[in-house]
């Protein structure tokens, strides 16, 4: 069998056992989605946001890309936080990174990448942030965890930067920020920082002091 198919009719039992186990699962949600979360994660495989985490469809609004960044300019991740925290009303935006992200060590290196280059750029921007604490720290491997700690704590704060959290911590106090980090060795999740709503940010620049509400 083609290995897609068994996507296919992995689905058809799933869905079958869903409704089995909760008749009304599908039929409740059809109209409405109030997702709680919304999770800016990695694309790696081994990182999927509902299975760790033992959600089921409908809690957690995704966005996922390599080493998940969050850049000011990425309409695809802006438009997601938007309608997330404005249509959807999400109270807890997480970002999650993980230890052994290829994407951080990628960027750790210097070979060329091609294309992918002007996307790891923004994590080496992290590095150079942080590199007398980096360099610091012989083991490589050591300094590769702690810069994957660090890509994770400046896209929290990058989110927190955006105008749109911003304007949301205004209006309703929410949403609250959370940077996480996986470790794919034991399947653990450990929190890294927490912004709470209507914290002061990382540095005055970012905070927009006149937003409409
Ligand atoms: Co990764």
């Amino acid at each position: 069998m083609d290995k897609h198919l068994q996507l296919l009719e992995a689905n058809r039992a799933w869905a079958k056992r869903m409704v089995e186990e909760d008749p009304e699962f599908f039929t409740r949600s059809l109209h409405v989605q109030r997702p709680e979360y919304l999770w800016i994660g990695c694309s790696d495989s081994r990182v999927p946001p509902e299975l760790i985490t033992q959600m089921k469809p409908g809690m957690i609004f995704n966005h996922r890309n390599i080493a998940n960044q969050v850049i000011h300019t990425d309409m695809n991740l802006l438009s997601v936080l938007q309608y997330a925290v404005e249509v959807l009303g999400v109270n807890h935006v997480i970002v999650c990174g993980h230890y052994g992200c290829g994407g951080v060590k990628a960027a750790m290196t210097r070979h060329d990448y091609g294309l992918i280059n002007k996307w790891l750029r923004h994590i080496k921007d992290v590095y150079r942030l942080h590199e007398a604490e980096l360099e610091a720290i012989a083991d490589e491997q050591m300094r590769l965890n702690r810069l994957i700690e660090l890509n994770v704590i400046e896209q929290v704060q990058h989110v927190a930067d955006t105008s749109i959290v911003q304007r949301a911590w205004k209006r309703r106090r929410a949403p609250h920020l959370h940077g996480w980090v996986y470790n794919l060795a034991d399947g653990i999740i450990t929190p890294l920082i927490d912004i709470p709503a209507g914290s002061h940010l990382d540095h005055p620049i970012y905070e927009f002091e006149d937003l409409q509400v």
